[in-house]
């Protein structure tokens, strides 16, 4: 990948001086990262192995000399009176991870410990450190790390973030500092990217780096605009009175003293008396990471008890009582192959990347979104470009960068990419002509259901889980039906019979016989799911309930007026009219009645939403913890056509806490509130007598 690969020893060592040199710059001080953590880890790393082996080329400018970044000029310097250390990482990211830690723990405790440990386990966020000084219960300075001993004071920015509070509640020391991490939420990034890219801005490259964009933004208002979030995990500099708040003996106790003071604390920790429980912490929560609201890289174990902590001590910049246990990186290198252009829904054109397959984020990638024409451009992505691809959560990968300093000259010869141009102005499937509106960013196919992708995204969005869960009616099946002609509209699903559809490629009897079950059940769905499946433009599942609830029949929607569609809760002006407009055409209106001729009746009046009594309106409940048999979507579902609410945090509004396994401070502050709490037969008692 670098062209200097097997050059000699010194000179590797000096060219990875120089790079580890050049990315730390534009990482911590210009907040703009040249490559992904994990290619930074990799040359560090590469670096530390080739001073261990030839201790003559460790200089003392080597970046494996110092920790962290320099403080910007802009801002005011803050001495840290308690360092702000860093946490050695575990490169074993299976549960030898762990196993290391508590070996190592116990070998470093010496023989005068017997039995196991008592271990704390939380998140690693993947955010920015913040250390917050409360004096006399007021936040009176936010610092950021800098270099661990000298940071940045950034308490303009940081007062702005409303989920710090300016004053403590309850018990606290005269002077408190709280160390803990900036982060900002996903939905909250791709918010702001998606608003940056219509103002035609600077996209941010992934949230941390965002979060780390705004904290240091030297224009305080600017920041108030961008949604930052925090999480406390330790301690600073404290200072107790004699009869006051003391500080608790545990690091889990503390986490619950913070969180009682009013700093937010994740619900995602446990404690464990020896390592098993670290391990199983670390499988449950890879698991739970892809539908996390924010990034994690790891997950970090500490020694609970502080007097042990203080036994165990400090290695250089490090303690021995804690340890980060990471997850595969979310963002990785790679080449682009072809850039190529997909038809969605809607017809609009989206340029895909198509990939030299990696491994990110725990799944192989090939192919990653580029949005649209003028993210391209931005990006100035070129067929032969390495590119840094980065998938989080359960989203689509993204192209995120593109390591501009490695274009090789023949790709910095081509022209920059275009859409149109590259297509001739046609849709790439179905040749019909191809649009963007002024002030649109998208390219749109005028070809309608005429064209053959629109038709095969219209079913797969009819047949997905969310909508009409007609399960076995994947992408492969949808391609064929379409392409065969077998399937043009919606109706046309329920006419299919078990002869065309087993003599289709990759279809067996048996399953066509499990496509044909799964159409039947789908016959019966609730009519929010239906009209949600409809696929109307701006109708997501949202707008698909609250239509379904306040007019109780499909009739009743397809005949509203747009002053009607306006009573409804949270639709608004663009959203009635698209939904009138899209029952003002009579081809829609005859895919409905064809629908309804094929036997689809959508449980208007039972089931889910209609007539029924919903004696749970105006309750608002909370979902916390896994329970038994219900997913969260399925018990939100069954709150909501109850009439219910389900909120994300538990406050003194809330009426109703159901807690399953391993729930967290939400069931400890529902608690605290003295509010109802419900196991999952509880809630089903909750709705049966609803429904009674
Ligand atoms: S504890 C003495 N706990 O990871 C230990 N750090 O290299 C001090 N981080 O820059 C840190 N989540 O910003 C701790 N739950 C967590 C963390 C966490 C993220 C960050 C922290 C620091 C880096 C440590």
């Amino acid at each position: 990948m670098d062209l200097f690969a097997d050059s000699t020893p010194e000179a590797r060592a000096a060219w990875l001086r120089t790079e580890l040199e050049r990315l730390n710059h534009a990482y911590y001080v210009l907040d703009a990262p040249l490559v992904p953590d994990a290619e930074y880890d990799r040359l560090f790393q590469e670096l530390t192995a080739l001073e261990t082996q030839f201790p003559q080329l460790k200089t003392a400018d080597s970046p494996t000399q110092r920790v962290g970044g320099q403080a910007l000029e802009a801002f005011a310097s803050v001495r840290h009176v308690v360092p702000m250390l860093s946490i050695r990482t575990e490169t074993d990211t299976t549960e030898g991870g762990a196993l290391a830690f508590d070996a190592r723990v116990k070998r470093e405790l010496g023989a005068s410990w017997a039995g196991e440990i008592d271990y704390a386990a939380e998140l690693k966020f993947d955010g920015l450190a913040m250390s917050l000084r409360y004096e006399n219960g007021v936040l009176v300075q936010a610092a950021t790390r800098g270099d661990g001993e000298v940071g940045e004071d950034v308490t303009h920015n940081v007062r702005t973030i409303r989920e710090i509070p300016l004053r403590l509640s309850g018990a606290h020391p005269p002077v408190l500092e709280v160390r803990g991490e900036i982060y900002m939420r996903r939905d909250d990034f791709d918010r702001m990217n998606q608003q940056q890219r219509d103002l035609g801005e600077k996209t941010f490259v992934n949230p941390r780096n965002a979060a780390a964009g705004s904290v240091r933004q030297l224009d305080p208002a600017m920041a108030a605009r961008r949604p930052l979030s925090f999480f406390a995990y330790g301690l600073g500099e404290v200072k107790t009175t004699a009869q006051g708040w003391a500080v608790p003996s545990t690091h889990s106790a503390l986490l619950d003293a913070l969180a009682k003071m009013g700093l937010p604390v994740c619900e995602h920790r446990c404690v464990s008396l020896g390592v098993q429980g670290l391990i199983d912490f670390h499988q449950r929560i890879a698991k739970l990471r892809d539908s996390l609201p924010f990034d994690i890289d790891g997950v970090v174990y500490k020694v609970n008890d502080f007097d042990l902590q203080q036994r165990l001590g400090f290695v250089t910049r490090e303690p021995r009582w804690a340890v980060a246990h990471k997850y595969p990186a979310q963002e990785q290198i790679t080449t682009v192959q072809a850039i190529e252009v997909q038809v969605g829904r809607t017809g609009k054109l989206t340029p895909v990347a198509r990939l030299e397959p990696v491994f990110v984020g725990g799944v192989t990638v090939t192919n990653a979104t580029l949005h649209n024409e003028d993210e391209v451009q931005r990006k100035d992505v070129r067929v032969g470009d390495q590119v840094i691809v980065r998938r989080a959560g359960d989203v689509i990968p993204e192209v995120v960068s593109v390591l501009l300093e490695r274009r090789t000259p023949e790709v910095a010869a081509q022209a920059p990419w275009k859409l149109a141009p590259s297509l001739q102005h046609a849709c790439p499937v179905c040749g019909s002509e191809i649009v963007r509106e002024e002030g649109e960013a998208d390219w749109r196919c005028t070809g309608g259901l005429f064209c053959a992708a629109q038709r095969k995204q219209a079913i797969l969005h009819f047949a997905q889980r969310r909508a009409m869960d007609i399960e076995g009616l994947g992408e492969k099946l949808v391609d064929q039906l379409v392409e065969e002609g077998l399937v043009n509209t919606l109706p046309d699903l329920y006419k299919l019979g078990v002869l065309k559809l087993a003599a289709l490629e990759r279809m067996a009897e048996k399953s066509a016989l499990n496509v044909l079950e799964a159409l039947e059940k789908s016959k019966s769905a609730a009519l929010p799911r239906f009209i949600f499946g409809l696929g109307i433009r701006h109708v997501g599942e949202a707008t698909a309930k609250d239509l379904a609830r306040h007019f109780g029949t499909l009739d009743r929607v397809m005949n509203a007026s747009e002053a009607q569609l306006l009573e409804v809760n949270d639709v608004g002006p663009v959203v009635a009219q698209s939904i009138h407009t899209f029952f003002a055409q009579p081809h829609n209106r005859e895919v409905v009645e064809q629908l309804r001729a094929a036997g689809v009746t959508w449980a208007e009046g039972d089931g889910a939403i209609g007539n029924q009594p919903r004696p749970l309106i105006g309750k608002t409940l909370v979902l916390t913890g896994t329970l038994p048999t219900l997913s969260r979507d399925e018990a939100k579902d069954m709150i909501e056509a109850a009439g219910g609410k389900v909120a994300g945090s538990v406050s003194k509004k809330t009426d109703y806490v159901v807690a399953g396994a391993e729930a967290g401070s939400k069931l400890e502050k529902a608690q605290q509130l003295g509010v109802t709490i419900l196991d999952e037969v509880g809630l089903m008692t909750l709705l049966s007598n609803a429904t009674e």
